[in-house]
């Protein structure tokens, strides 16, 4: 009798574990960084709350395909002099969604005004995602240094985050790109609002990108910066980008497309950039320059990176009225631009008259 009814105990308790649901339950929603792991690998629903990632450590979440991941609460890692990123997404088909979380970079730990040299920064939240993942509702805290780099990505939607970094201003945030953007295809980035010390959007490279209801303040706009790589071709080729419907407040450009002269061919192709809103702008509304070198402008611009067919539709506001306040810059090298069509262009309380070696249709400079 005792052996039957042990029989039947251990029965019980070993089909509670085969049992999947149950499994679901006890494991897919977890908040110890130790258990993440077993539930990516186990579950395609699954909560991850309130995490702290040890330092120097990725928490890289190769998500099985399909998986519908929700992240809550605070989350934090600890403090390491390091390159990050802190953390990676990767997987197709994935739907991640915010339920109040924030991701606190706590970048004030490393912040020394020097960005990407000085102390050891990690960089924060790599994207990595394929056919048809989303994220969304998601808010990011004081990113150390730049937040979200989307690279080898495509076709990937991201849906009302919030990078909060306005602490950065006087606490020394420097180098803190809201959205980079490289080796892609396929993005999609809108309802976002983004409060940092450097772009606000960088597209380095890739196509067929749609930007729409951005909200950026603090920073340096919405740019193109193409031109990284020494091969020609595809590395230095950015073509079909749409920025639409956005607002761009208190930041040193309102656009800004560069191109790199040290580096090999490429080119910048189909771009618009239509209903853009600009006030408080510092240094340059539009602001288009051929003429990088070694990260910085030369004034000897080049045509390795031809920029063609870059449209602007209402583009309007106000520059700051600092000194150096130009609405409109233009430096093309020669035969460096072509096919620009520009039309309701209309920045106004620049301090400096606007300069262009190349004047766009619809345009007067
Ligand atoms: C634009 O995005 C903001 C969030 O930044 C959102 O509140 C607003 O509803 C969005 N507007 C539209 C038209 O979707
Ligand atoms: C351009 O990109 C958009 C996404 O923003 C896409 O819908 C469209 O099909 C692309 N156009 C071409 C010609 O590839
Ligand atoms: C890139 O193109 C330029 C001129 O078109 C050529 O001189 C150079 O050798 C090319 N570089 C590579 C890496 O193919
Ligand atoms: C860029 O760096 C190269 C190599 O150090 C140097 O030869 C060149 O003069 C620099 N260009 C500028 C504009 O500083």
């Amino acid at each position: 009798m005792l052996s039957i009814k042990l029989f039947t105990v251990v029965a019980t308790v070993a089909a509670v574990y085969a049992n999947p649901v149950d499994q679901l339950d006890a494991s897919c929603s977890v908040s110890s960084y130790d258990d993440i792991a077993t539930a990516v690998s186990s579950c395609t629903t699954l909560t991850l709350t309130d995490i702290t990632v040890p330092a120097s450590t990725t928490l890289s979440l190769k998500l099985q395909s399909g998986t519908k991941l929700t992240m809550a609460g605070t989350w934090k890692w600890e403090y390491a002099e390091w390159d990050g990123p802190l953390l990676e997404i990767s997987g197709s088909k994935v739907t991640v969604t915010g339920s109040s979380v924030t991701l606190d970079g706590r970048g004030a730990k490393w912040w020394d005004g020097k960005g990407d040299s000085g102390t050891k920064k990690p960089k924060f939240f790599r994207i990595k995602t394929t056919g048809g993942s989303t994220f969304s509702n998601i808010k990011l805290l004081n990113c150390p240094r730049q937040c979200v780099s989307i690279n080898s990505a495509s076709d990937t939607t991201i849906d009302n985050f919030d990078l909060e970094l306005t602490a950065g201003d006087t606490e020394g945030g420097h180098n803190t790109d809201g959205f980079d953007i490289s080796s892609s295809s396929g993005i999609t980035i809108k309802n976002t609002v983004v409060k940092n010390q450097d772009d606000c959007i960088a597209v380095n490279q890739g196509s067929n990108m749609l930007f729409q209801n951005m909200t950026c303040s603090g920073g340096h706009g919405l740019s193109l910066s193409v031109g990284q790589s020494s091969e020609n071709g595809s590395k230095n080729t950015v073509s079909n980008i749409t920025f639409i419907d956005s607002t761009v407040m208190k930041s040193d450009n309102g656009i800004h497309v560069k191109t790199h002269s040290d580096a090999g061919t490429g080119a910048v192709k189909d771009v618009t950039y239509q209903n853009i809103k600009l006030s408080g702008i510092k240094k340059y509304g539009i602001n288009i320059q051929e003429d990088y070198e070694n990260g910085s402008s030369s004034g000897n611009p080049k045509s390795n990176i031809p920029i063609t067919n870059l449209k602007m539709i209402s583009v309007t506001g106000t520059m700051s009225g600092d000194s150096s306040s130009m609405p409109v810059y233009i430096l093309c090298g020669s035969g460096g631009c072509s096919d620009w069509s520009w039309s309701t262009v209309s920045i106004t309380n620049g301090k400096k008259s606007n300069s262009c070696n190349f004047t766009p249709s619809g345009f007067t400079c």
